[in-house]
């Protein structure tokens, strides 16, 4: 059987951990030449060894999604080293508690939280993007992804400025898809809802239960569910879908 990204290269941002690393892994075993990129070194090389142990092919970048220079060179690795960029998966992100504001209300939380919020989760997707699709485009299209969150379509309690940077996230995404749309990129962002990786870990712990009696399937997704639609939209069989959410929550927004 035909694998779904045969011979393509593809960035994963925030591939060092959880929903980037599971992406970067199930990527490659569909056949692409991964960039992992991330602000931790030694998380993103733990990656692409996963990848290489499996017979994939990889490399990794250190890059904070806040930093243009980094920004800048993390796509310029990607098209030195594969030629091209074919798919990137625009996932780097921080939760509440990672910028202390864990639990606050729009009252409450500082400017410095807020703004450190907006940088990663919102200001990082499209400075990513922004280099992206100039090399998308000087090739004659490509795929974006971008992670935003079941955040970025209902509002959570204490995650006012990740609730914030999550709408922004699909708002971004409509507005590239459109901008774009007659160069060959097409721009998708992937909604999870709470999967079971290190950045809930804090949250499951604290309130487990009342989580998952929000979550009509009664569990947490696996990173593997997230992989498993980017993929999909990163592909040809998706070729007409552009400028849209693809909601992978068990259900917690049907509701
Ligand atoms: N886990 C969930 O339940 C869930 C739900 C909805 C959305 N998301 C989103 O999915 C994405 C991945 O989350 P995860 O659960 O895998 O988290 P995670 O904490 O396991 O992984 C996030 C990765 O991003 C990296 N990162 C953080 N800031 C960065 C920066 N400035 N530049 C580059 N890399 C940076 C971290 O080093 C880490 O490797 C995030 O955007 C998150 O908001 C997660």
């Amino acid at each position: 059987m035909t694998r779904l990204l045969e011979g393509k290269s593809a960035l994963v941002t925030g591939g060092g951990s959880g929903i980037g690393r599971a992406t970067s892994i199930v990527m490659a075993r569909e056949g692409a030449f991964i960039t992992v990129a991330d602000l931790s070194g030694p998380a993103a090389d733990e990656t692409i060894e996963l990848i290489r142990a499996a017979g994939g092919e990889a490399q990794a970048v250190v890059a904070d999604v806040t930093k243009p220079d980094e920004v800048t060179a993390m796509v310029a690795a990607v098209v030195t080293t594969y030629g091209r960029l074919d798919c990137a998966y625009n996932n780097a992100g921080v939760a509440a508690v990672h910028v202390g504001a864990g639990g606050q209300r729009v009252g409450d939380i500082s400017q410095q939280a807020w703004d450190r919020m907006l940088a990663v989760n919102l200001t990082g997707v499209w400075l990513c993007m922004k280099h992206e699709l100039a090399a998308m485009e000087g090739q004659g299209g490509g795929v974006i992804v971008n992670t935003s969150s079941i955040a970025g379509l209902v509002g959570l309690p204490g995650s006012n400025a990740y609730v914030a940077a999550k709408h922004g996230v699909i708002g971004l995404t409509r507005a590239a898809a459109i901008d774009h749309a007659a160069t060959g990129v097409r721009v998708n962002a992937v909604c999870p809802g709470y999967i079971e990786t290190p950045m809930v870990a804090e949250a499951m712990a604290r309130r487990g239960d009342q989580i998952l009696a929000t979550v009509p399937m009664r569990r947490l997704g696996i990173a593997d569910d997230i992989a498993e639609a980017v993929v999909w939209l990163c592909s040809d069989r998706s070729g007409f879908v552009t400028g849209t959410t693809l909601t992978v929550d068990g259900g917690y927004t049907a509701g």
